[in-house]
Order: C-alpha cells, then sequence, then structure tokens
C-alpha cells in the first residue's frame, strides 16, 4: 500500500484541540490519529484509515476488541448489580473468580487481594511484602517496568524518565540488571557459585558489600522482561534466584500483569520453569480487554497471616468486572488460545529471524509467545541503541497500517493472542517494509 500521510484531517483537528487542553506529557505521545472504532485486531481512524493492531492496547485486550461474549456477561452484571464497593459488600462474582484464579496459579498461591489495575497490583504487592516479612528492601531489576505511580516507579527500572525526580524519594529498593543475555555486564557465571552471573552478583556484591539478606523483603521480577523488550531469563537464573530466595527467607513476587493470561504461550509464564513464587501480581489481560481489573495473589505466609494491610481502592473488583474476568478465563477454556499463540510465536521466530539477517541495524530479535520484540542498533559489535530508528521504523509501520509499540528499548510487537497467523505474517512483512524505509530515510 501507498504509505499514509498521518494524520487525516478528521485526526488532525481533534488531536490539535486535544493537545491544547491535555497535559502534555500525554498529547506529546499521542500515535498520529484518533481511534474512531476497533473491532477483532483492526483500529480504524477518523479518517476510515485501518490499521493492524499489534500493540493490543499496552497487552490489556488479549483476545481482540470488544467481544460480545465478554460484554454480554459484563452489561449484565451492570445491569444487576451497577457498582459496588467490593470491600465494603461482596458479590457473588468476586467468589468464583478467586476461587478459579487459586486453582489454575501455582499451587503455592491459596490467597487473593483485590486490585483496580497492575499498578495497583504491584503497590499492594511491595506493602504486603514488608508487611509479612517485617523487613524494609525490596530487589527490583534494571529494565523492569512496573508502573508510574511513586512507588511503582520506584520498584521499576526500565528508563530513568519514568522514576525521574522520584527515586530520591523512595528509600527501601535495591535494582540489580535483569538477567538480559543480550546486554548482560557480567562474565560468565563464576565455578562454584549459584550457576547464574546475576545472582552471583546478588550474593557476592549486593549482599556481601551493602545490604543485610536480613533487611530484605524480597524480589519483585517479571517473569519475561515486558516492555522492556521480551526477554526470557534461563532456567539456572531461576534454579538460582529460588534458592537464594528460600536461604534468606525472601519472597518471590513476580509480576505477571503483563505475561499472565496467555501471552507467553503458558497461561502463567512461570509455568514454563515450573516456578512456585510466593506473590503472583495480574492485571490487563485478566478483563479480556472489556474491564479494568487486576489481582495479587499469595501464599499462606505472604497474604494469609495478617489482616491490617489496606489493600485495593474503591473500583476494584466491581462485580461488573468481576464478570468480565469470568467470562475471558471461560473463553480461555473454550478456544485454542495457547495454541494460537505457539503458533504466532513460530511466525515470528522465522520471520523476525529473516529480518535480522537482512539488516545489520538489528542487534536482536526476540519472540515468546505472543511477545515480539526487534532491538536495533547502530553497530552490531557496540550494541548502541538507535532509538531513533525505532521510532522512525514504528512511524513508519503505521503509515502501512500496522500499530505497535515503541517502548525504550525495542520495538514490541504484541498481537492478539487469537489473531491469524497467516495475518500476523503478513503484519510482520510490513514491519519489515517499514523498517527498510527507516534505514532509508535516517541513511543508516
Ligand atoms: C509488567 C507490568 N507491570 C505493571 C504494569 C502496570 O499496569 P497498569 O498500567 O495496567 O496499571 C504494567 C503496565 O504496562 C506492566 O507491563
Amino acid at each position: 500500500m501507498t504509505p499514509l500521510d498521518l494524520p487525516g484531517p478528521r485526526s488532525a483537528a481533534t488531536l490539535e484541540r486535544l493537545r491544547a487542553v491535555l497535559y502534555p506529557g500525554i498529547g506529546e505521545h499521542l500515535a498520529p490519529f484518533v481511534l474512531d472504532r476497533k473491532s477483532g485486531s483492526t483500529l480504524v481512524d477518523l479518517d476510515g484509515n485501518e490499521y493492524v493492531d499489534c500493540a493490543s492496547a499496552s497487552a490489556s485486550v488479549p483476545l481482540g476488541a470488544a467481544r460480545e461474549d465478554l460484554i454480554g456477561p459484563l452489561v449484565d452484571a451492570l445491569r444487576r448489580y451497577g457498582n459496588e464497593d467490593g470491600h465494603a459488600i461482596a458479590s457473588d462474582l468476586a467468589l468464583p473468580l478467586a476461587e478459579r484464579l487459586i486453582s489454575l496459579t501455582p499451587a503455592s498461591l491459596t490467597r487473593v487481594a483485590y486490585a483496580l489495575n497492575g499498578t495497583e497490583a504491584i503497590e499492594t504487592a511491595v506493602k504486603l511484602m514488608r508487611r509479612a516479612t517485617g523487613r524494609p528492601i525490596v530487589i527490583g531489576f534494571l529494565g523492569g517496568y512496573h508502573g508510574e505511580t511513586t512507588t511503582t516507579a520506584a520498584l521499576g527500572a526500565e528508563e530513568n524518565e519514568i522514576s525521574a525526580g522520584l527515586r530520591a524519594l523512595v528509600p527501601g529498593f535495591a535494582h540489580v540488571p535483569y538477567p538480559n543475555p543480550y546486554r548482560s555486564p557480567f562474565a560468565p557465571p563464576r565455578p562454584g557459585g549459584s550457576g547464574d552471573a546475576t545472582v552471583d552478583y546478588i550474593r557476592d556484591h549486593l549482599l556481601f558489600h551493602a545490604i543485610d539478606p536480613a533487611e530484605v523483603a524480597g524480589v519483585v521480577i517479571e517473569p519475561v522482561l515486558g516492555s522492556g523488550g521480551c526477554v526470557a531469563p534461563s532456567a539456572e537464573f531461576w534454579t538460582a534466584l529460588t534458592e537464594l530466595c528460600h536461604e534468606h527467607g525472601w519472597l518471590l513476587c513476580v509480576d505477571e500483569v503483563k505475561t499472565g493470561l496467555g501471552r507467553s504461550g503458558h497461561l502463567f509464564a512461570v509455568e514454563r520453569w515450573g516456578i512456585e513464587p510466593d506473590l503472583m501480581c495480574l492485571g490487563k489481560a485478566l478483563g479480556g480487554g472489556v474491564a479494568p481489573i487486576a489481582a495479587v495473589l499469595g501464599s499462606e505466609r505472604a497474604l494469609g497471616s495478617f489482616d491490617d494491610v489496606p489493600t485495593g481502592s474503591t473500583w476494584s473488583w466491581l462485580p461488573w468486572a468481576c464478570a468480565a474476568a469470568s467470562a475471558t478465563l471461560d473463553l480461555f477454556e473454550r478456544e485454542p488460545v495457547l495454541e494460537n499463540v505457539r503458533a504466532l510465536e513460530a511466525v515470528g521466530r522465522k520471520k523476525l529471524d529473516a529480518l535480522a539477517e537482512r539488516h545489520p541495524q538489528i542487534g536482536e530479535v526476540r519472540a515468546v509467545g505472543a511477545f515480539q520484540a526487534i532491538e536495533l542498533v547502530r553497530d552490531r559489535a557496540s550494541k548502541e541503541r538507535d532509538r531513533e530508528l525505532q521510532d522512525a521504523t514504528w512511524a513508519e509501520a503505521v503509515r502501512r497500517g500496522v500499530f505497535t509499540d515503541s517502548s525504550s528499548t525495542s520495538l514490541n510487537i504484541q498481537p492478539s493472542l487469537l489473531m491469524d497467523p497467516g495475518e500476523y505474517g503478513a503484519a510482520l512483512d510490513t514491519i519489515g517494509e517499514a523498517l527498510a524505509a527507516a534505514i532509508a530515510v535516517l541513511g543508516r
């Protein structure tokens, strides 16, 4: 197709008026079109232009847009209950959801706390970890993203602008590099060590020089790095990390807000390694893309042995959001979602590997289920990041009708878990054309 001139006139007029009234931190980051409607994996803008959705609303719309089989139960529940604060009055829709989440997640998790969204789930998890252990320090990972409120921005460390102005105000977090083989600052693990260089670093350096392990409540980690670029740690890392946690009585909290419910090719990414965490945070996909709902799951120690930590907020686990979440879980049982995710992974591996062979500007391509990423560099040897080329590729892809997500480190591609693999392959071909165009425009 001939690349679109964006924004079209109707989108341009709306964007101009929006930017005049919006906080610039939102206005300046908007896509160059205004959404008119969505259906399946198609976005349609005010000017009638169509885009294949390969962002899925930051992975919060897992199974295509506005599905009637999710909206139906939601509307029924809204008619029956209106809104109600689940902390004050329980609805009969909370129980089946809570029981089902406990039965689907690893056996270590026996309790649920309500949350409205991923950010609130992580905030809550951090409070619970400190309360359950009586210890102040939580270890996070450089590259990890957990939200943008004060606590979650300080726990996360995807890119420094997220926590700018906050870091110094929020003590109680220490960070170590995410176990990213492409950008590891470490030599291979030392003989006689933990078997993993990141965990050796925690043991040999962080704990030896700086932090008494008895002050640490635990670690919070994305099982597959999400916004930070789709990186899956090794099995050795997980073994070494869980041993470290057991040794010191630390809680292992996995942030499955993005990976949860199928995106990794497993219902939960921890299944890939058989990890039994102490806490798990869910959000995004849990509401099926039609309702905001999130959850903190925990072991008896992390979530069942005290009752004095306030959790959630007025709108967390509204009855209609519970109905949407239960309908979403039904849908995972009814439709071959995970099989399709594996097919999308296979398509991605093939197409992205071929793209990397064609373009030396690609440092690495990654595919974990329906979450895939292209990391662009100025030079393969130095691995200097090329954010300019990444953003230009994103923009050229939008002009060619494919919408992705340009994050801090990589072009992230996250289609609907049910996208037809053929359609996905065609979208990846378009992204390849966009990259070639961006390389030409920037003279890379
Ligand atoms: C891994 C992870 N944790 C937490 C969050 C915060 O979730 P939300 O923005 O839905 O509150 C996100 C959002 O992108 C995320 O990717």
